[in-house]
């Protein structure tokens, strides 16, 4: 078996190509929309999220083609939607994402904002079409509209990791970081997860085991997010670091320091990984992806 780094790079030559081919440009000026979406959507980019769909349905014997590939394409298209947005000046204001300038650098604000918006309504048509039961794509459609959404998904996240910037200090920092990344990140590694589960059908044990794999590795991937932008290689990274610290961003590392957060990571990882021990054989891609979590340098 090929190691975890290597898989996911494989994937991505399959999955890339992929989604450039749900590009249906219309003729008129229209089109620019289409194409800033497609710039931040194609240049670049692990495909952790659509490769979790595919790994969790592949537990069940679904190959990636058709089903999976097109839930885990409107879950990239979702991410990057989150990913334009959180650059956006009124938010992170980052001129750097997947290696390129950010999609507000290339097409303007008002394209940017545009163009995550029609990557968000596009994932939820592909739900919609995708070959799966009508029952699977409803249960899929609520699912993610829950965990992406203003509740407990990653727009209240979002909303969290703001308002953080500026909270009194004498707030409770450790709930509140700890529902950041949960919300932010965590919640769409959520779903890629159930939502591979729930393509491939699994027994209500077998989708406990891979919704709490997913929540475990969800944090534990934003922490190391989070160490990352203290310690990582920006032109590996290809986006700006060392911003959190500038803007006041509360995170495991300003709430922990960095020596804890990894330690705070690692555990997860472990008991990610204790977690899927309910399965017999197939899970290897998923342990690895875990450990690569916490050792990756991207
Ligand atoms: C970046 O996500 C934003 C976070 C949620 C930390 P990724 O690190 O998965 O970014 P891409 O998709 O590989 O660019
Ligand atoms: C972003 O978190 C999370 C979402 C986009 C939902 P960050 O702001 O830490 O991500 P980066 O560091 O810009 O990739
Ligand atoms: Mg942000
Ligand atoms: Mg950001
Ligand atoms: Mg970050």
């Amino acid at each position: 078996m090929t190691d975890i780094k290597t898989q996911l790079k494989e994937f991505n030559q399959v999955f890339t190509p992929y989604l450039e081919s749900l590009f249906n440009f219309p003729q008129g000026p229209e089109k620019k929309v289409m194409e800033a979406g497609r710039y931040s959507l194609t240049n670049g980019g692990k495909r952790l999220r659509p490769f979790l769909v595919y790994r969790c349905a592949a537990l069940f014997g679904v190959p990636l083609f058709p089903a999976p590939a097109q839930i885990g394409a409107s879950l990239e298209m979702l991410h990057t939607y989150s990913l334009i947005h959180d650059d956006l000046p009124a938010m992170d204001n980052d001129d750097l994402r997947r290696g390129h300038p950010t999609c507000h650098k290339q097409y303007g604000e008002a394209t940017a904002i545009l163009a995550g918006d029609g990557l968000l309504t596009e994932a939820f048509r592909l739900i919609a079409t995708a070959p799966l039961s009508a029952e699977i794509r409803c249960q899929l459609t609520e699912k993610l509209s829950f965990l992406a959404g203003w509740q407990q998904g990653m727009i209240a996240g979002q909303c969290l990791d703001l308002y953080a910037e500026t909270a009194p200090k004498d707030i409770n920092q450790e709930k509140l970081i700890a529902d950041i990344e949960e919300m932010k990140t965590g919640a769409l590694i959520r779903y890629a997860c159930e939502a591979g589960a729930i393509i491939g059908k699994a027994n209500e044990k077998q989708f406990e085991a891979l919704s709490t794999y997913a929540r475990k590795i969800g944090t534990a991937f934003q922490i190391v997010d989070d160490i990352l932008d203290v310690e990582g290689d920006a032109a590996l990274m290809g986006k700006t670091l060392g911003k959190d610290a500038v803007q006041g961003k509360a995170t495991f590392v300003s709430c922990y320091g960095l020596e804890q957060a990894k330690e705070i990571a690692q555990k997860l990882i472990t008991e990610a990984k204790e977690s899927l021990k309910v399965f017999s054989f197939g899970a290897e891609p998923l342990a690895e992806l875990a450990d690569y979590i916490y050792s990756r340098n991207i």
